[in-house]
């Protein structure tokens, strides 16, 4: 089983894109973004950080982080629904976290829905701490947290 193969987390590359996008739409649906966003990412490495968490060949999951010299916003991560609950997100923020670290950003930001009770438990363990929520943040009219974290408290 892929489940018990080595997870290896990796700059993701244009191969990975089938991968990541059949992952964004089990994820999110209608509200997935396209493959061109996730091009466009690995178009610009210099301020786009994009990892991809993988058991053997298989891509499970992702982040992506856009950032200037010391703030990033994370803006997608997604793990594969038959592969959640065992650590893969958590592993993918972590590695973030170190790159972004190493190329001197501090802090990073981030927008979820408040209904997310998975997403919101993976960010406050990690450190994040809700700074003001967003009402009708969402198309449909759903609030979301902005939330924030200093690499240094983690
Ligand atoms: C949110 C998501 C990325 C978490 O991925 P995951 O690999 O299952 O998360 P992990 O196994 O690394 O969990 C790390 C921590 O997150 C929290 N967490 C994960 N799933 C949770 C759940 N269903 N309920 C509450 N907390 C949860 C826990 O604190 C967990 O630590 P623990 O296992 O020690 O309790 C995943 O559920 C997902 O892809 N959801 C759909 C996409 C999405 O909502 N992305 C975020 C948009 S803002």
């Amino acid at each position: 089983m892929s489940a018990t193969r080595k997870l290896t987390v990796r700059r993701a590359t244009r191969d990975d894109l089938t991968a990541i996008v059949r992952i964004e739409r089990a994820s999110f649906g209608r509200d997935a973004w396209e493959r061109k966003w996730f091009a466009d990412c690995l178009s610009a490495p210099e301020n786009c950080l994009f990892l991809v968490a993988s058991r053997g060949e298989i891509v499970v999951g992702y982040a992506l982080a856009v950032h200037n010299q010391s703030r990033s916003e994370l803006d997608s991560i997604a793990v594969a629904p038959s592969h959640r609950g065992l650590g893969i997100a958590a592993a993918l923020m972590n590695r973030l976290n170190a790159v972004l670290r190493r190329r001197g950003v501090s802090a990073m930001m981030l927008t979820v829905r408040l209904d997310n009770a998975a997403a919101i438990g993976l960010y406050r363990k990690l450190g994040f701490r809700r700074e003001r929520r967003i009402n009708g943040y969402y198309d449909d009219g759903a609030p979301a947290w902005r939330m924030r974290t200093s690499f240094g408290s983690v």
